[in-house]
C-alpha cells in the first residue's frame, strides 16, 4: 500500500518541471534559497492582462507574500533579473494597496516573444488587480531570479537624501528611485549601469536648459535622437508634470552634495 503510494508520488515528480531557483536576502543579508515549480504549494492558474504575453499566457503563480512574507510598509524590495538589470518597489506598493502581487513560474512552453529570443522566466512578477492598485508598465519585472528585501529607500540611500532636501525635492527623490534608478547611479550610488551618472561628473541641470530638460525626460527623442538610444518615453500617467518639476528640483537641490565636498 505504502509502496504504491510511493510510486504513485514519484510518478506525479517525474510529471513536474524541474524546480527553477529563487535567492532571497533579507534586510540583515540573510540568504535563502528556494526551488519552485508549478506544483509547489500555494501556486495557482492566474490569467491577467500584462505586457510580455499579452494576456495570451495562463500563469501558474504564487503569492509573492508566500516567499517574502509580508514586509514592513518602509521596506522596499528590488527584484534582480538574470541580466543584472534591477527594480526597486516599495512593500507600499507590493502589500498595502489593491493590487497583489504574484510570481509567475515559468512552464515550459512560455514563449520566447522577449529580446535575445529569452521567455519571462524562470520568475516574472505579475498583479491581480493592478489598476485598482495603479501598478505601472515599469512594475511587472521579468527574468527574476533574486529578490533583495531593502530599507525604506530613504534610510538605504541616505547618502542621496540628504536633510537639507526641501519637500518638493524629497518628493522628487522618490520619483527618481521609482523612475530613474533602474538605470542611471546618482553620486556613484546605485547598481544601474545602463545610463549615465546623473550628477558625476556633471548634473544635467547645469548643461541642459530648463525646458529641454523638461522635454528631454518627458521623450527623450524629442531632444535628441540615435539608432541605440535606450532611454524610454514617460507618458503622462507614468510621470505627471508635477513628477517632472519635483524630479528637477531634486536633481538641482543634490547638486550641492558634490559641491561641498569639492569646497574642501
Ligand atoms: C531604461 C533605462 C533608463 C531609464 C528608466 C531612464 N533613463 Fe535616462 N538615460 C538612459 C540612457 C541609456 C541614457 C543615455 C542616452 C540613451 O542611450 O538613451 C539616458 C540619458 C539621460 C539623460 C541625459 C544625460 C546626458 O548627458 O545625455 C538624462 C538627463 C536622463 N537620462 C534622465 C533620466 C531621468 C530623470 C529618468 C527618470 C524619470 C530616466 N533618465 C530614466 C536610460 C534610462
Amino acid at each position: 500500500m505504502y509502496k504504491n503510494l510511493l510510486f504513485l508520488v514519484s510518478l506525479f515528480c517525474a510529471c513536474t518541471t524541474h524546480a527553477l531557483s529563487l535567492k532571497l536576502t533579507d534586510i540583515n543579508n540573510n540568504t535563502q534559497q528556494f526551488d519552485l515549480n508549478i506544483n509547489s504549494i500555494g501556486v495557482r492558474t492566474l490569467s491577467v492582462k500584462e505586457n510580455t504575453y499579452q494576456g495570451k499566457v495562463p500563469f501558474k503563480a504564487m503569492p509573492l507574500i508566500n516567499i517574502t512574507k509580508e514586509l514592513p510598509i518602509t521596506a522596499t524590495l528590488k527584484f534582480i533579473a538574470s541580466d543584472g538589470f534591477s527594480s526597486l518597489i516599495p512593500a507600499e506598493t507590493l502589500f498595502y494597496s489593491k493590487a497583489t502581487p504574484y510570481l509567475a513560474i515559468e512552464e515550459s512552453g512560455w514563449p520566447k516573444s522577449l529580446r535575445g529570443g529569452k521567455t519571462a522566466g524562470p520568475f516574472y512578477l505579475i498583479w491581480e488587480n493592478a489598476e485598482a492598485g495603479q501598478i505601472k508598465q515599469e512594475q511587472w519585472p521579468f527574468q527574476i531570479t533574486e529578490l533583495v528585501i531593502q530599507q525604506d529607500a530613504k534610510i538605504q540611500y541616505k547618502a542621496i537624501f540628504p536633510d537639507y532636501l526641501s519637500s518638493k525635492a524629497q518628493s522628487g527623490f522618490e520619483v527618481f528611485v521609482k523612475n530613474c534608478f533602474v538605470c542611471h547611479q546618482l553620486n556613484h550610488i546605485g547598481d544601474a549601469a545602463i545610463g549615465p551618472d546623473l550628477n558625476q561628473p556633471m548634473n544635467p541641470t547645469d548643461y541642459f536648459q530648463a525646458e529641454a530638460l523638461k522635454k528631454f525626460i518627458r521623450d527623450p527623442r524629442s531632444v535628441r535622437q540615435w539608432q541605440s538610444m535606450l532611454m524610454p518615453t514617460f507618458d503622462q500617467e507614468t510621470l505627471s508634470e508635477r513628477d517632472i518639476l519635483a524630479l528637477i528640483q531634486y536633481l538641482t537641490e543634490i547638486k550641492q552634495s558634490v559641491e561641498v565636498e569639492i569646497d574642501r
